[in-house]
């Protein structure tokens, strides 16, 4: 489904990607793992258009996509929830899930697919009316996701989306990665928390210093003597 090849990437002088390599498969959730400054969310720039790579490739779809801005991505198929939410404060919950479905595919839907976010999150349909500043770190999540949803992706990228949240709302963002998942939504996720994200995904990658220094099948990983002490604390 995507295909990403030896890609370099830099802010001005400074490197933060080289020549990564990564594959995602259809229904696939896929896990980046990798401490802070590794280029995580850097490589999800790439991929969603916000960072063009000095060399390399990254293809969707068998389409050459790393030349494209941002909103011709959206509309390939691709979404993205980025670091922290950033929905729009002054916005009300609704409005923001609106605002989603901006592709012209997702547009004429747009009621329906509010209803199917409403089902995954029924807080947020409680909450539809309220600006989106005023709603808790949770279900400024939940609305974030469910913004991304609105535009009917095909492959959504998630930057570490239980970020700051407590334990109970923590699995409820895995459990909702792993139903889209089951409901054909490919997945691409960034999390710190590193056991609970290789049980759920299916294949990971380790980004050091820019570089993909292992990948692999999520089971072997957590027998991984590196990956235990390096991300499991063991
Ligand atoms: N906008 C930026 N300008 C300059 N350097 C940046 C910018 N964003 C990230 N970097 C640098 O790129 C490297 C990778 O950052 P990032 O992709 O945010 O890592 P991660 O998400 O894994 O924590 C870091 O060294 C970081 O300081
Ligand atoms: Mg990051």
């Amino acid at each position: 489904m995507l295909e990403i090849r030896a890609v370099n990437a830099c802010y001005g002088k400074i490197q933060a990607l080289w020549d990564v390599c990564l594959e995602v498969r259809e229904a696939e959730i896929i896990a980046l793992v990798g401490s802070n400054g590794a280029g995580k969310t850097t490589l999800l720039h790439i991929i969603s258009g916000m960072l063009h790579p000095v060399s390399g490739s990254v293809t969707f779809l068998g389409r050459q996509i790393d030349n494209l801005p941002p909103h011709s991505i959206v509309e390939l198929g691709i979404s993205h929830v980025p670091e922290g939410g950033r929905v729009f404060p002054d916005m009300t919950a609704r409005e923001n899930l609106e605002m989603g479905a901006y592709p012209s595919r997702a547009w004429k839907h747009r009621v329906k697919t509010i209803e199917q976010v409403y089902q995954i999150f029924p807080r947020l349909k409680e909450r539809e009316k309220q600006l989106a500043r005023t709603l808790s770190g949770g279900e400024h999540q939940m609305l974030a996701i469910g913004r991304a949803l609105m535009s009917k992706p095909k492959l959504c990228l998630f930057d570490e989306p239980s970020y700051g949240l407590a334990p109970l709302l923590v699995a409820e963002i895995f459990r909702t990665i792993q139903s889209l998942r089951d409901q054909g939504i490919t997945v691409l996720l960034i999390e710190q928390n590193v056991r609970h994200t290789l049980e759920i995904a299916d294949r990971a990658y380790v980004l050091e210093n820019g570089r993909v220094c292992m990948e692999g099948d999520c089971a072997e990983l957590l027998q991984s003597d590196h990956v235990k002490k390096a991300y499991l604390g063991l």
